[in-house]
């Protein structure tokens, strides 16, 4: 059981579309869990007030540190140890699937969802949060990115995806966006299937395959082609166990490793 849990004044928004699908499948499985915690139950005061005016001046407010540790306090004792305390930020790192990967086979996450103009920094600093970005866009609350983070962890976690190849030949995986897919009909509104994925010849079939994820890659997202190409140019230097195409070789350089 992989267990998520989650810090958020909006908990009725919780699990919301993880209770569909693949996810949703594995939720009534138990082969993960989700529990929500409401910050506003650490509210102050009559109002259960979360949040105040920005130090220094500004627009919007900003999330109480008093209000948020404490919130994280109350699920931290009973959590499984070293379970990541994530803030969800647009000022974090990326979330790469590399990132994912390590989360899925870890011993679950805890996930706060900040709202307003974000979360005192000093909740942050003294509660040792790693904070994560789903994209370089900014969204009105942690709530959807939290959903983001957990329905890509879930989907890797063991019998979660039917075909156990299914993951790994992914976009990211081995540095590369997929290669296009197709299937029935053969020729739609006039346009075939390329011929080599119909030839059974399965060498020329992953050639073609990687010579496209190697196409759209260099084409839609030069800063991962960089990369490849690194990783390729070390893979050919003598002494090197580095492949970028090897399905299992080392994975892609991540900033939040
Ligand atoms: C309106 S945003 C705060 C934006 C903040 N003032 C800034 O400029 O960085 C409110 C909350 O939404 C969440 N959020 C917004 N965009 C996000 C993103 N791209 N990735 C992760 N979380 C995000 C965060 O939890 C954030 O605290």
């Amino acid at each position: 059981m992989w267990p998520a849990t989650v810090l958020t004044l909006f908990p009725e928004l919780f699990p919301g579309p993880l209770a569909a699908s693949l996810s949703g499948k594995a939720l009534e499985q138990g082969i993960w869990s989700i529990r929500t915690i409401d910050i506003r139950d650490f509210g102050l005061g009559r109002h259960r007030s979360v949040d105040d005016t920005p130090f220094g001046g500004g627009a919007g407010m900003v999330l109480r540190p008093d209000v948020a540790a404490a919130a994280i306090d109350s699920v931290r004792g009973d959590a499984p140890r070293g379970r990541p305390l994530i803030y969800l930020s647009p000022r974090g790192c990326p979330l790469t699937q590399q990132r994912v990967r390590q989360l899925a086979r870890g011993p679950g996450v805890i996930l706060l969802c900040g709202r307003f103009e974000g979360l005192d920094q000093r909740a942050i600093d003294l509660r040792g949060m790693e904070e994560i970005s789903i994209g370089d866009y900014v969204l009105s609350g942690g709530e959807i990115p939290a959903m983001a983070l957990l329905d890509a962890c879930i989907r890797l976690l063991p019998g979660v995806l039917g075909s156990a190849n299914s993951a790994g030949e992914e976009s990211f995986e081995h540095g590369l966006l997929e290669y296009p897919q197709y299937t029935k009909p053969r020729i739609f509104e006039q346009f075939e299937v390329p011929a080599v994925l119909i030839s059974g010849n399965h060498g020329e079939i992953a050639e073609w395959r990687r010579r496209e994820a190697e196409r759209l890659t260099c084409k839609r997202r030069p800063d991962l082609w960089a990369l490849y190409e690194n990783r390729r140019r070390s893979a050919k230097t003598p002494g090197s166990q580095e492949d970028p195409r090897r399905p299992g070789g080392k994975d892609e350089p991540d900033s939040n490793a």
